[in-house]
């Protein structure tokens, strides 16, 4: 199997280390190595202390996948499996997917989610939302794609990249009808927790559905991408155990340091949760005050979750827009092309500390692009 360039990926390569001024990160900034140590409790010190670099346990450190349970109603840590969040994702289609079944997968979107499905030989819908509707996903579209052999409904709520978050009678609707369909859910929540309004927090996928994947890690909400831990909770004992299978074949158990310092940050989880959701909502202030200022270029359906949303250009050439603006003023912002979802939005990073800095640079040279 040869899935087709990430085309996320590859614009990222070819700026993220190169252009000073990042615009479209969907990230929260790395927490410093110092912080996350100094947080750590008696026990989680004395495991880094006293750590190893040989092999881990290939489902993850016992720990670790106790810690993450606690945070899904009725899971245990047998129902959780550790990898690198992108890698989970590949691993799951591949232990549940065969070539001829048929995806539905939520659109535009990181590339893999369907990507993956598609290299496997798998027919994949796309389900897509609409912007005029605040980028609203209509559970009466997904109903439209759902046929007696679809296998999986691939969903990512808080959305990336519009930032799209169903009310919870949508949500259960959606989850509904998969069921209804025979269809298994993927769901990716890797934003989850960053909602503007905690109330709008929906159920974890794993814990209204016993068949359920619900996919999440350290890199979006807690600021800590560069560990590369993430996981996947199911309380299907057969899916765990097909991924576990798979998994000896990508990297068998994740990093020993990675493992301790995951702990540490998500037993630190409500201080770095709440830190991160008040940055975003100052951001996305920020962020709507020079949508007000510049209206005749710019619209901004707000994002409702997550830390990314997309601006619309109203002249569109967004692709143009983007190679201009890194060009003069060394400011990386992502076209919506990257995700094959036309050329008239860009992705606005919500979690950077100096993200309104950054949108200042913008703004200066604004009359320019
Ligand atoms: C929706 C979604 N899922 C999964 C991932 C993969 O996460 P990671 O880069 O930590 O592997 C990303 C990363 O951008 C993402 O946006």
């Amino acid at each position: 199997m040869r899935p087709a360039p990430f085309a996320l990926e590859r614009y990222f390569a070819r700026y993220e280390f190169s252009a000073p001024y990042l615009l479209s990160s969907s990230d929260c900034d790395g927490l410093p190595m110092r912080e996350v140590l100094a947080m750590a409790d008696d026990e989680c010190r004395a495991l880094w202390n006293d750590l190893r670099l040989g092999y881990t346990e290939s489902l993850g450190l016992p720990q670790l996948r106790g810690e993450i349970a606690g945070m899904y109603e009725g899971a245990t840590a047998d129902d959780v499996i550790t990898g690198a969040p992108e890698e989970l994702i590949f691993v799951a289609m591949n232990a549940l997917l065969r070539p001829g079944d048929r995806v539905v997968c939520t659109y535009p979107g990181y590339q893999s989610l369907y990507e993956i499905a598609r290299a496997i030989g798998c027919i994949v819908d796309l389900w897509q939302p609409r912007e005029e509707d605040g980028w609203r996903f209509d559970p009466a579209d997904l109903a439209t794609m759902l046929r007696p052999g679809t296998r999986l409904v691939v969903v990512n709520f808080p959305h990336n990249p519009t930032g799209a978050l169903p009310t919870r009678e949508e949500y259960a609707a959606a989850i509904t009808a998969a069921r209804d369909a025979g269809a298994r859910a993927f769901s990716d929540e890797m934003y989850r927790l960053l909602e503007l309004d905690p109330g709008d927090r929906l159920p974890s996928a794993c814990e209204v559905e016993p068949e359920a994947l619900s996919l999440s890690g350290m890199s979006k909400v807690f600021g800590m991408a560069g560990l590369r831990i993430g996981w996947v909770v199911t309380r299907d004992a057969a899916a765990l155990q097909e991924m576990a299978t798979f998994k000896d074949y990508t990297t068998i158990c994740s990093s020993a340091p990675s493992e301790v310092l995951a702990l540490i940050g998500l037993r630190a989880r409500t201080a770095l949760v709440e830190r991160h959701r008040a940055r975003i909502a100052r951001n996305l202030a920020a962020l709507e005050a020079f949508v007000a200022r510049h209206d005749e270029r710019f619209a901004l359906a707000p994002p409702r979750a997550g830390s990314v949303c997309l601006l619309r250009l109203k002249d569109g050439h967004a692709s143009d827009f983007c190679r201009r603006l890194v060009d003069k003023a060394g400011i990386m912002l992502l076209p919506t092309s990257v995700f094959q979802f036309g050329d008239d939005h860009v992705r606005v990073g919500l979690g950077r500390e100096n993200m309104p800095d950054v949108l200042a640079r913008l703004e200066a040279v604004l009359p320019e692009l």
